[in-house]
């Protein structure tokens, strides 16, 4: 592919990750899958911002999807590192076991959105 494709280039610019750099391919994961489960790094998680949502997995085989949009001011979360989901704009943290606040002034945790893992895929319901 391309490097510089219409394609790469949304799923660079629209997906936050912990670690290396991980580039989703949409057409690769179907065309409403989230992202291939093997994408989320355990102990961890990636931030798809096309779709407005947190993919964690805190242990292996344990995800869950958050909604990305902080509970502050609304600003969308930028990565997940050191097991939380960390909001840019005023610092606020979330665990990424439960969506749960430990840092920053976010009055509420983020909401879990409704997903189903299938073959290797997660999608929302
Ligand atoms: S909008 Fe996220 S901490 Fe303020």
């Amino acid at each position: 592919m391309d490097c510089l494709s219409r394609r790469g280039l949304i799923s660079a610019a629209s997906v936050g990750v912990t670690g290396p750099l991980l580039v989703v391919d949409d057409a690769e994961a179907g065309s409403r899958a989230l992202i291939r489960t093997n994408q989320v790094p355990v102990g961890g998680g990636v931030v798809i911002r096309n779709r407005r949502v947190v993919v964690t997995q805190p242990r292996a085989g344990r995800f869950r999807v958050f909604s990305a949009i902080c509970t502050h001011q609304g600003c969308t979360v930028s990565h997940v590192a050191d097991r939380r989901i960390v909001c840019p704009c005023h610092g606020s943290r979330y665990a990424i076991t439960d969506g749960a606040v430990v840092a920053g002034p976010a009055p509420r945790p983020l909401p879990r959105r409704a997903f189903v893992v299938r073959r290797g895929r997660i999608f929302l319901t």
